[in-house]
């Protein structure tokens, strides 16, 4: 049984007649899961480890304001605006999550707060926004605590404790807070891992992986039906949960093995499996619900068979939405770009696909 930490600190608590008004601004990024997390228990804990590729031009800039609270009312006094726009829906969730976190961080409840939020990625794109707002806000809160109290000693506890934070928020989001690729979950093939919260993983990742390239095709923008929170509760009763999470459990070391070797192959045959099992998934659980779009089932197809024919290393993969993600090493983007641009751009929403690479992670601004 792995060990929780403990990051209640009642002693984090603010002389607010001292408190000057302060900002702290995070840029972080979203990530794509290679193995995904698909199912959860207890407080955000996952069935299985996943292991995923930190992006760089999809992430979230979050803004937070704060000062000392004029009244004596002990409740999280927040405002958010999401894009420039006051966003009440939002605003709520993050109070909401901001009120779990009162027994880590007690001064919340003494601040008076103002969140400003955007996205790099329009916010119509079906991009997954949770993993890189939920991270962003997690590295405020912990930047806070540092400037204020000087209580995390290092950057590795800094990002660790930011993981922990980012996880309540958003199971995914854990994972955002590295460069390049983290894993989360425990697994006993990696010393360290922890469900807790994820640990870097860059240094593992093979020459032939630096620089990965992917390319998130818009195949359908709207909003998603059935929420990934919603998603993960369904495979509570999902008759293949117990199987999948075998599954996973093998794919991760098998991923593990690829993404130490440099095998393209490997890595993309894991991917492609994974992103259709998620599907697969959805589709066999009590409501039975469909995300992929035709066009998404046509550019697998198309994916496929450029792959035989050209003989080039290009895998896709696919979230909790209809839009595909196209990996491929960097050595081959210009005659990938031309694939893309004249064969599977036509079958996206307004020709539209974001050009995207595994990145530095996030960014204190
Ligand atoms: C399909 O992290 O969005 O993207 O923890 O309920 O916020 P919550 O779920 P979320 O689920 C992401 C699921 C996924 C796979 C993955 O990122 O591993």
């Amino acid at each position: 049984m792995q060990k929780a930490p403990d990051y209640n600190n009642p002693q984090l608590i603010l002389e607010t007649s001292n408190l000057e008004p302060g900002h702290v601004v995070w840029r972080s990024p979203s990530n794509l899961a290679i193995v995904k997390y698909w199912g959860k228990h207890g407080i955000q804990l996952p069935r299985n480890p996943s292991l995923s590729l930190t992006l760089e031009t999809a992430f979230t800039m979050t803004r937070l304001d704060y000062k000392a609270k004029e009244s004596a009312e002990t409740g999280i006094d927040l405002k958010l605006f999401f894009q420039e726009k006051r966003n009440e829906a939002f605003e709520a969730r993050v109070i909401k999550y901001f009120e779990s976190l009162t027994d880590i961080f007690p001064f919340l409840k003494q601040m008076s707060m103002e969140v400003n939020t955007v996205n790099s990625f329009p916010h119509s794109s079906g991009i997954a926004s949770s993993a890189s707002s939920m991270s962003a806000l997690a590295l405020c809160l912990c930047s806070i605590e540092h400037e204020l109290f000087k209580t995390l000693e290092d950057d590795a506890a800094f990002d660790r404790k930011a993981s922990y934070i980012a996880r309540l928020g958003s199971g995914s989001a854990c994972r955002s807070i590295y460069p390049g690729m983290s894993l989360w979950g425990h697994t006993g093939d990696i010393e360290g891992s922890s469900d807790y919260y994820a640990i870097p993983y860059e240094e593992h990742v093979h020459e032939n992986f630096k620089g990965m390239r992917d390319d998130i095709l818009i195949v359908h923008s709207g909003e998603k039906s059935v929420s990934s929170s919603a998603g993960h509760g369904l495979m509570e009763s999902n008759p293949f949960a117990e199987p999948r999470y075998q599954q996973a459990a093998r794919n991760m070391m098998y991923l593990i093995a690829a993404v130490r070797k440099g095998d393209w192959e490997a890595f993309g045959k894991i991917a492609e499996q994974e992103a259709l099992t998620l599907h697969a998934l959805m589709m066999s659980s009590a409501q039975g619900y469909l995300l992929m779009k035709p066009n998404s089932i046509k550019i697998m197809e198309m994916v496929r068979a450029y792959r035989k024919e050209s003989g080039n290393p290009v895998y896709f993969s696919l979230d909790a939405g209809p839009n595909v993600h196209l990996l491929y090493p960097e050595s081959i983007i210009h005659e990938v770009r031309s694939f893309v641009e004249e064969q599977l751009a036509p079958l996206c929403e307004e020709q539209h696909y974001i050009d995207d690479y595994m990145g530095e992670g996030p960014v204190q601004q």
